[in-house]
């Protein structure tokens, strides 16, 4: 009974989440949904309950898609898949899917997620590391690569959301088909997808609903898996089923095609970026002139718009800083478990005032403990 009243109770209060994910959900999206939720479009039936082979799931897929080829201007050359088993899951696809007779592929190491992927990728290949910056502590994205002549593909991580490093400009990895892990930086600003022979996105950060990872596949790569791959995780058998090869995750669908339609209607990505640099720069802003109280341990360039990491010099304030912050409703800033310190993500659906909290906040927190900002 009593944890039925939870959200009512939560609801009431202002807070702003600033979770890496599964993160901040559009506020106008979660009131659609939950005005949505007992009957769809009048149906008398929830998105929950819809078959999916019916033809409303099926023309809500059809909008999500089109949504989402609309905000990215994708050209009618590249496949949406809508896949379930998260990012992660992708780590092993993508070798199982694009080596064809290849043994070798390129990936960049640039932190966390991509060492994840390279881990994953040499169960089934070998691993040339094209670019590292594990050399500085992943204070960077390299800029310059050593691709090998004999790689299938050439893998990176456009956002590295445990390091908060973000790739600001690509290499140009010539004919070799580049596969993008856009995971936390997906429809925060415009992608040219041509220069993309994969990009894939656990739906967790700018998609709203964890489960789902969108796959952009440019269809000269399709037909290359192994004979072993399995039938659901094959990016050819999916494309040719619409997504629907076996039931899938029919409400998060639904929720990501109402997220990208609020992308749409706040402007597009163009817009999602304008504002992605603006309260980026105010946070980092404060972390730079604070004489050392905050720390940011990536270089100026290569810092990430949507995961802003950063330590305490007194690491011993870091404790009082997050609960300070949560008693102002200023939650889930704890820093990944390997990096530590603090981490704000500023996806897309962080309104303004989250970010004007945070940053008042983190200035009385200097003042309250011994340094003006
Ligand atoms: C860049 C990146 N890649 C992959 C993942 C793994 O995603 P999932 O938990 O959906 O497997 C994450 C999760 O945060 C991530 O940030």
């Amino acid at each position: 009974m009593g944890w039925l009243c939870l959200p009512e109770v939560a609801a009431t209060s202002k807070v702003f989440n600033f979770s890496a994910g599964p993160g901040v959900m559009p506020a106008a999206v979660l009131a659609q949904a939950q005005r949505e939720f007992l009957s769809w479009n009048g149906s008398g039936l929830s998105m929950l309950e819809m078959p999916f082979t019916g033809e409303e799931f099926k023309g809500v897929l059809r909008q999500a898609r089109e949504a989402l080829r609309a905000l990215l201007d994708m050209p009618d050359n590249y496949h949406i898949l809508f896949m379930q088993g998260g990012a992660s899951a992708q780590f092993s696809l993508v070798p199982l899917n694009l080596l064809g007779n290849a043994r070798l592929a390129d990936y960049i190491e640039t932190g966390y997620w991509s060492c994840k992927a390279i881990r994953e990728a040499s169960r089934y290949c070998g691993v040339n590391i094209a670019a590292s910056s594990a050399g500085t502590y992943f204070d960077r994205m390299p800029q310059s690569w050593h691709l090998d002549a004999h790689a299938a593909y050439c893998h990176l991580t456009s956002n590295e959301t445990a390091n908060g490093s973000q790739f600001h400009g690509i290499p140009n990895t010539g004919h070799l088909p580049l596969i993008a892990d856009m995971t936390s930086d997906f429809l925060s600003k415009p992608v040219n997808v041509q220069r993309y022979g994969l990009i894939y996105a656990g739906a967790q950060k700018n998609i709203g609903p964890a489960g789902l990872t969108v796959v952009i596949v440019r269809n000269d790569l399709l037909g290359r898996a192994r004979p072993s791959a399995p039938a659901v995780f094959n990016y050819q058998a999916q494309a040719e089923a619409d997504s629907m090869l076996n039931t899938p995750i029919t409400f998060a669908v639904y929720l990501a095609g109402l997220v990208f339609r609020w992308i749409a209607d706040m402007g597009g990505v163009a817009e999602m970026e304008r504002r992605s640099v603006q309260r980026s720069a105010q946070i980092y802003h404060v972390i730079d002139t604070s004489d050392g109280f905050y720390r940011c341990p990536v270089q100026s360039a290569h810092r990430s718009r949507m995961n802003i990491c950063f330590t305490l010099a007194n690491e011993g304030f870091t404790t009082r800083f997050l609960s300070g912050a949560a008693a102002q409703g200023l939650v889930n800033l704890k820093g990944h478990a390997v990096t530590g310190g603090i981490r704000a993500s500023l996806y897309n659906a962080m309104p303004d005032e989250g970010v004007a909290a945070l940053t008042d906040f983190m200035r009385r927190f200097t003042v309250e403990h011994g340094c003006h900002v």
